[in-house]
């Protein structure tokens, strides 16, 4: 399994959580599909538009809100959207699933373990901040 999404210190935010734990089922379908032969096209590409969703939703977050760190945070999403789109279409083109199973097994379980206790546990924090301070 690529993810294991019980490992992970959870953020302060339910549905950031949430989300997360639908993308890591998502990777790990998308893997099981490969490993065992079947057509992986249609799981990567479920995996690949809710990072799309996922990531669009917190630049939204981050913009209305003026988060500090949003251009780093953002660079970090469109650097691995950058790296998926060039592994999936290595794929597409030469059927070899080689690069686009070592990108679903070491380089997206590191880059979101590093990206979600850094990034988005920061950016979670200030959300909660956020809605506490609207409360008083
Ligand atoms: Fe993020
Ligand atoms: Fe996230």
């Amino acid at each position: 399994m690529t993810i294991e999404f019980r490992d992970y210190r959870p953020l302060a935010l339910a549905q950031m959580n949430r989300e997360h734990e639908e993308f890591a089922n998502l990777l790990n379908e998308a893997e099981q599909a490969l490993l065992m032969g079947r057509a992986g096209l249609p799981y990567l590409r479920r995996v690949y538009d809710h990072c799309l969703q996922h990531f669009a939703q917190e630049e939204r977050d981050m913009e209305y809100l003026r988060f500090p760190a949003l251009a780093a945070h953002r660079h970090e999403h469109q650097r691995i959207l950058q790296l998926f789109t060039d592994a999936l279409a290595g794929y597409e083109r030469s059927g070899d699933m080689t690069g686009v199973l070592e990108f679903l097994m070491d380089t997206i379980p590191d880059w979101f373990g590093q990206h979600m206790n850094n990034y988005d546990r920061a950016l979670s924090q200030f959300l909660v901040q956020q809605d506490q301070k609207r409360a008083h």
